[in-house]
C-alpha cells in the first residue's frame, strides 16, 4: 500500500511491499548437455521474478533497462527446486534497481544453496505515452534493508559514471549525481570505519599527518568560497557554485574522516584558512561573476597542483590514493566549468558591443 512520505508529497513503498518470492523445478529442457541449468534459461527467470517486483513496486508496466551483474555461483541441477527472491533494492526518480537472489534446493536432500545473484534495472513506464514515469520512493526498514539500499545507491552511482565517461549523457565535468539519484548520501556504516595506518613507520605517520591536515583545511576553504559566492537568483552560474559547494563538502568529509581513522586531529591552522576563504569568497561576489569564475580557476589550479605534490609526499595507502585521485579528478572538472562559464560570459559580451555597435 502506498504511504506518503513526510518530507515530500511523494508516495513511497517499503521493500516488502513489492518483494516477489517464487519457485519453479528446473526441467530438462531448460539444462545444458552436463545436466545443468543453461545460463539464459535462469536469466529469463530472474528477469521475469525480477519484473513482476519493480511493477508492483511502480503500480504499472515496467520495461528492463539494464542486467548488468548476474553472478554464476553454483550449478543448478535437473530436478532442483529454484526458488528467486526478487527485492526492490533502490528507487530513483522512474527507474528501479531489483537484486535478485536463487537458491537451488535439492528435494531428497533438503540442502538449500545460493546459486545465483543478479542485479536489474528497470524503468517505469506510461501505458498510454510508453515515456517513462515517476516511481513511489523506496522506504528501507530493516537494517538489512538499509544495508541493501546503500549498496544500491553506490552501483546506481557507479553505472551513471559510466555512461557519462561513455559520452552518453552528460558532460563529465558536471559531477552531480543525476536525474535519476536522489539526493542522499550513503551513511557511513560503522563496519565501513577503517583503522588505518598501523603499519607505518612514526616518518611515515608525520607526512599522512601533514598532508591530511593540509588537504582538510584547503577543502575548508573551497567550501566557505563556494558558500559565500552563491546568490539567491536561479542562474546558471548559481546552479554550478552550489553543486560545487556540494562536491567541495564529500572532499571535506572524505579527509576529515580519514583524519580521524589515522588517529589525527584537523589542524587548527584551518581556522586560518576558512577566514581566507571568507575574503576570497565575499570579495569575488562583491567584484561580480567574472571574478567568481576567475577566483574559481585560480584556487582550483592551485588544488591540482596541491593534490599532485601530496599524491608524491606520503606513504598513502592505496584506497587514500584512489579518493586523491578522484578528487583530483573532481577539481579539474571544476576548472572545466569555470573556464566553460567565462568563455560563455566573454562570447555573450563581445555580442553585445557588437550589436550596441551595428545600431548606433
Ligand atoms: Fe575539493
Ligand atoms: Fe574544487
Amino acid at each position: 500500500m502506498a504511504e506518503f512520505s513526510d518530507n515530500t508529497n511523494r508516495p513511497s513503498k517499503t521493500p516488502a511491499d513489492s518483494r516477489v518470492q517464487t519457485r519453479f523445478l528446473l526441467m530438462p529442457n531448460q539444462a545444458n548437455p552436463f545436466g545443468t541449468a543453461f545460463g539464459g534459461a535462469v536469466a529469463a527467470e530472474i528477469d521475469m521474478a525480477a519484473s513482476m517486483a519493480a511493477q508492483r513496486h511502480a503500480g504499472g508496466p515496467v520495461v528492463t533497462a539494464a542486467m548488468d551483474t548476474i553472478q554464476f555461483e553454483r550449478p543448478i541441477q535437473i530436478g532442483d527446486q529454484v526458488m528467486l527472491d526478487a527485492v526492490v533494492s533502490y528507487a530513483g526518480r522512474t527507474s528501479m534497481e531489483v537484486a535478485v537472489e536463487v537458491y537451488c534446493e535439492n528435494p531428497q536432500q533438503g540442502r538449500r544453496a545460493l546459486a545465483t545473484t543478479a542485479y536489474l534495472t528497470f524503468v517505469a513506464v506510461d501505458p498510454q505515452t510508453g515515456k517513462p514515469r515517476p516511481v513511489p520512493a523506496l522506504v528501507p526498514q530493516t537494517p538489512e534493508e538499509r544495508k541493501r539500499y546503500d549498496e544500491a545507491f553506490v552501483r546506481v552511482q557507479a553505472r551513471q559514471h559510466l555512461r557519462r565517461s561513455q559520452g552518453e549523457s552528460r558532460p563529465a565535468d558536471e559531477r552531480s549525481a543525476g536525474a535519476e539519484v536522489e539526493v542522499l548520501r550513503p551513511l557511513l556504516w560503522r563496519q565501513d570505519v577503517v583503522f588505518r595506518g598501523e603499519q607505518l613507520s612514526p616518518e611515515g605517520r608525520k607526512k599522512i599527518a601533514r598532508a591530511l591536515r593540509t588537504l582538510h583545511s584547503l577543502e575548508l576553504m573551497a567550501t566557505t568560497i563556494y558558500r559565500l559566492q552563491i546568490g539567491s537568483e536561479p542562474t546558471e552560474l548559481n546552479r554550478e557554485l552550489i553543486a560545487a559547494m556540494c562536491n567541495e563538502l564529500t572532499h571535506l568529509q572524505d579527509f576529515q574522516t580519514q583524519l580521524y581513522e589515522y588517529g589525527f586531529r584537523p589542524s587548527p591552522l584551518r581556522l586560518f584558512w576558512q577566514g581566507v576563504g571568507v575574503v576570497f569568497g565575499l570579495g569575488s561576489r562583491w567584484a561580480g561573476a567574472r571574478w567568481i569564475l576567475k577566483t574559481g580557476i585560480w584556487v582550483e589550479s592551485k588544488a591540482v597542483e596541491h593534490y599532485s605534490r601530496l599524491l608524491e609526499a606520503a606513504p598513502w595507502e592505496e584506497a587514500s590514493r584512489r579518493m586523491l585521485r578522484k578528487n583530483q579528478e573532481d577539481e579539474q572538472g571544476h576548472i572545466r566549468t569555470w573556464q566553460r562559464l567565462l568563455k560563455e560570459m566573454e562570447t555573450q559580451k563581445k555580442s553585445r558591443r557588437k550589436d550596441d555597435s551595428d545600431g548606433s
